[in-house]
């Protein structure tokens, strides 16, 4: 099996960590192996080394490629002259695949997430490959909050191994959230597999701005091509859309607060990444090169960086992502 790791994406919400030239998925957040160093590890459970391209920055291709070697892994990277979000990139990977092989089943996988990848991750992998001749496979988690980060998917009728997709609805308000996690839908965990010749004749007839740019030069499609994510592109739209449930430990990472939470804990709920002296603080988040010491400090993000420094509300990660804005404002 192929498999597309999308590693384009910038990962704001994690400043000072993430930075533009440095995202998120090629931070070593966890320990000393990056996001996307992980994800190449999942792939490498249903792809061999030359069937998995990755698809990022041009800004990015040298680091994914020291990471890359790091790993002693060589596969092909594929890179956008600009980020327009994850349709294009896929629709680039893909159009890249189907030259050599038009019968090609890809899985397409973040490396923003942290999945603990075990057998049942394989098998729904391997169950998905056998749906996706007749229908684009995303992948179901049980959510366990109304987060408005994701998309969230209402199962229908059972399939051999999955479901049919009655809605799927990237990103609904909170109150839509509230009522979709009452409901039974799934969050869609950002994972899909799709046979490359079904995946173009849905992104033809969805989008077809989209595919209409990728039978240009590279430089061309990604000028023309409107932004727009997969989610909102085709998965919303398909009648073709199928679910594969998946039960294994999965984070998107995505801020503080979810890093605390699958992250570690010492004495006191800290959860700390360097030297930490915390006199009665507690639940605290601490990443740091440098000692740091805290007096009656609790539930909040302390992340420091050679050049910046982050002290907020762990409840308040959410909105670490307008830091990089307002930077950018300032020129
Ligand atoms: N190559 C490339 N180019 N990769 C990209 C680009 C791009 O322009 N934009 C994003 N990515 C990568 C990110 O690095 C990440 O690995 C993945 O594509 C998903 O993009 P995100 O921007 O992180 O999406 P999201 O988290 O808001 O939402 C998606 O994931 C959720 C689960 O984490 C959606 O698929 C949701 O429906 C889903 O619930
Ligand atoms: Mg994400």
């Amino acid at each position: 099996m192929k498999t597309l790791i999308l590693a384009g994406g910038s990962g704001t919400r994690l400043f000072p960590l993430s930075r533009i030239c440095y995202p998120k998925q090629f931070i070593p957040l966890i320990d000393a192996e990056s996001l996307f160093q992980k994800s190449v590890r999942r792939a490498l459970l249903f792809s061999e080394p030359d069937e998995i391209t990755i698809v990022t920055n041009e800004l990015h291709r040298f680091l994914v490629a020291d990471q890359l070697e790091e790993m002693h892994v060589h596969c092909p990277i594929l890179s956008e002259p600009q980020g327009k979000n994850t349709l294009p990139a896929i629709t680039y990977g893909i159009s890249a695949i189907l030259k050599e092989d038009p019968d090609a089943r890809v899985a397409v996988i973040s490396s923003d997430q942290l999945i603990t990848p075990d057998e049942t991750y394989k098998s729904a992998f391997m169950a998905a490959e056998q749906l996706a001749e007749k229908y684009l496979v995303a992948f179901g988690i049980t959510p366990d909050s109304p987060h408005t980060g994701y998309g969230y998917i209402r199962p229908g009728a059972p399939l051999d191994g999955g479901y049919t997709v009655e809605a799927f609805v990237e990103k609904p308000d909170q109150q839509t959230a509230e009522s979709y996690l009452r409901d039974g839908y799934l969050w869609n965990a950002g994972m899909f597999l799709f046979s490359a010749t079904l995946f173009m004749d849905e992104c033809r007839k969805h989008a077809p701005e989209v595919a209409e740019a990728f039978t240009l030069s590279r430089d061309e499609a990604f000028q023309k091509t409107p932004k727009i994510s997969v989610d909102y592109g085709i998965m919303e739209k398909t009648d073709k859309a199928a679910v594969v449930p998946l039960s294994v430990p999965w984070s998107d990472v995505g801020s503080f607060e979810a890093l605390y939470s699958v992250h570690s804990k010492g004495e006191n709920g800290n959860a700390v990444r360097g030297e930490y002296l915390g006199m009665e603080s507690q639940n605290n988040l601490v990443i740091s090169d440098r000692l740091v010491a805290t007096i009656g400090i609790r539930d909040c993000a302390i992340i420091d960086s050679p050049d910046a420094l982050l002290v907020c509300p762990r409840s308040e990660s959410q909105r670490v992502g307008e830091i990089t804005g307002l930077l950018t404002e300032r020129g």
